[in-house]
């Protein structure tokens, strides 16, 4: 875990890490889209890959803005052709990698592929490690326009001579050189190096995501852990570089639906990408509800601002405190349209949640701010000086825009906010 002093001393290092972020024309917002693994494994099929994508047209996700279907593992055969070559598999893929994409683009999504930095996936299909190139090359002329790059079966170090971020660095260059070299779009690279946590200080200079932790599991456990360890590391996210926090699983049966709402919130303010990772054929309408929220969507996607929200109090355990069962409660980030604020009750009870508006830093002192409640769709007055989300429940989530109203009403006291340092216009200390 990482030590508690690392979110507050660590910061402007991260501004520096975040403003190296691969600016190279793609993925300069999370992607949004669907990937294969969680819902099927290595049983994926063309027909299952197919049929996800059309439901992503006919359950109106296409609409409000998913925009990539992604195969996961598990499309190839089991070793290249006789000439070094990634072969679809013949069983489950039997119409060619390219019949699916041609298909996958006709429905109007772009299409993203899987491989591995070691020998073999982790489903034991064959790695790039060492076809780098060549692979980069066959995904292309399948037709693919992003890739997910997996960290099993990695080479002995008197193999490689590198470490982690040399190791990704050679599918990185590869893909850079086939951009270069065929003058088409550089692939979205979205590293997936989830056995060593420190993969955010090097992502950006690589890729446009990074996975930052192990995969997410259908339970609160799970997801508390992932928005803990991201909370500390939220300035390694921005535009063209962002912490993956893995697929969204919106699994009926594993999480309560408060619990996926909040799942889907801190991915999306979070500025995570948003993979679908569920059988759309068994979805229900309150979780496709969740994951069509288009005022929460569009923070994810905010074409001015690409900062993620932080914490601003931890709430339950003192700031700073990494503890993976309780995350920070009270976050905030500065948005195209305002302030939002998402509050996360991580107590197995209903709680009162409360803050003082410039306990955020977006938030200017003398203010009053109109508040929109992204979940509700409503406006729910004015704030001023603080604001209560009242009996929020277990493992839920409020998710608030705040947009400046003009000057707050006179004679509120105390006459300042930030109470400590406070002085009247004659230089009298207020308090
Ligand atoms: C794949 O199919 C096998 C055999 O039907 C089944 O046991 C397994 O759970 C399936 N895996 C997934 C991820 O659905
Ligand atoms: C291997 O696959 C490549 C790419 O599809 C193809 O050009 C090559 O002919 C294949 N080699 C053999 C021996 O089948
Ligand atoms: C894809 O494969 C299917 C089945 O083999 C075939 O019917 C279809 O014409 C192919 N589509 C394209 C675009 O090649
Ligand atoms: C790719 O092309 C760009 C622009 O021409 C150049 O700056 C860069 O060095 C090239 N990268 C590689 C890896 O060849
Ligand atoms: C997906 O959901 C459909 C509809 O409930 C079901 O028939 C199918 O077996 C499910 N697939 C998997 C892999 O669970
Ligand atoms: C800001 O508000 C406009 C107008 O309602 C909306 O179209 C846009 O998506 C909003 N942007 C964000 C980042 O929420
Ligand atoms: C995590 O926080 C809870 C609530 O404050 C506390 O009870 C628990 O002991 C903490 N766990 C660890 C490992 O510090
Ligand atoms: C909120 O502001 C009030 C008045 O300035 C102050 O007494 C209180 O401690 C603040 N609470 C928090 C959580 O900052
Ligand atoms: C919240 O702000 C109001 C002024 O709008 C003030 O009267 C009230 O005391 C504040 N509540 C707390 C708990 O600070
Ligand atoms: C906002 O108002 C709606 C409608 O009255 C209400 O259901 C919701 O709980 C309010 N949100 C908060 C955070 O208080
Ligand atoms: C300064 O201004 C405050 C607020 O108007 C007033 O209460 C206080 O008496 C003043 N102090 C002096 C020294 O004039």
């Amino acid at each position: 875990m990482l030590p508690a002093l690392l979110g507050g001393s660590f910061g402007i290092l991260l501004y520096a890490v975040s403003a190296n972020a691969l600016a190279n024309g793609v993925g300069r917002l999370p992607a949004l889209g669907y990937n294969t693994w969680n819902a099927f494994g290595c049983n994926v099929t063309e027909d299952l890959v197919l049929e996800a994508a059309q439901l992503m047209v006919s359950l109106g996700l296409q609409d409000v803005g998913y925009e990539y279907v992604n195969v996961d593992d598990c499309y190839a055969e089991p070793t290249r052709n006789a000439s070094g070559f990634l072969v679809a598999n013949s069983v489950r893929f039997a119409s060619g990698l390219k019949n699916l994409t041609d298909q996958i683009h006709a429905l109007g999504f772009k299409a993203g592929i899987y491989s591995d930095s070691g020998w073999e996936t982790c489903g034991g299909f064959p790695g790039s490690f060492q076809n780098e190139a060549r692979d980069a090359a066959t995904f292309q002329e399948w037709g693919f326009e992003y890739l997910k790059f997996d960290n099993c079966n990695i080479p002995f170090d008197d193999i490689i001579r590198q470490g982690m971020l040399g190791k990704y660095t050679r599918m990185a260059d590869a893909l850079i050189d086939l951009a270069n070299s065929t003058g088409q779009p550089p692939f979205l690279f979205s590293l997936c190096q989830w056995g060593w946590e420190q993969v955010w200080l090097w992502g950006s200079t690589l890729g446009q995501s990074w996975r930052i932790q192990g995969d997410i599991e259908t339970n609160w456990a799970s997801l508390a852990s992932i928005i803990n360890f991201n909370s500390f590391i939220t300035q390694a996210t921005d535009f063209f570089g962002h912490n993956d926090m893995d697929m969204v699983r919106a699994r009926n049966g594993g999480f309560t639906f408060d619990e996926s709402k909040t799942h889907f919130t801190a991915w999306a303010l979070m500025k995570s990408p948003i993979l679908i990772g569920t059988n759309l054929s068994a979805i229900t309408p309150d979780i496709l509800g969740i994951l069509k929220n288009t005022e929460i969507l569009a923070i994810n996607q905010d074409p001015v601002v690409g900062q993620s929200v932080s914490p601003f109090r931890w709430g339950l355990n003192p700031d700073f405190t990494s503890n993976s069962s309780f995350p920070a409660q009270f976050y905030s980030g500065p948005t195209q349209n305002g302030t939002v604020f998402m509050l996360i009750n991580t107590l197995d009870q209903p709680e009162d949640m409360f803050f003082n508006l410039t306990e955020s830093p977006w938030i200017r002192a003398g203010r009053q701010y109109s508040v929109r409640d992204l979940w509700t769709h409503t406006d729910n007055g004015t704030a001023v000086r603080n604001f209560t989300a009242a009996a929020v429940p277990s493992h839920g989530v409020v998710a608030l825009l705040l947009q400046d109203a003009g000057d707050e009403p006179a004679g509120i006291f105390p006459p300042c906010a930030v109470w400590d340092n406070c002085a009247f216009e004659n230089g009298t200390a207020a308090n």
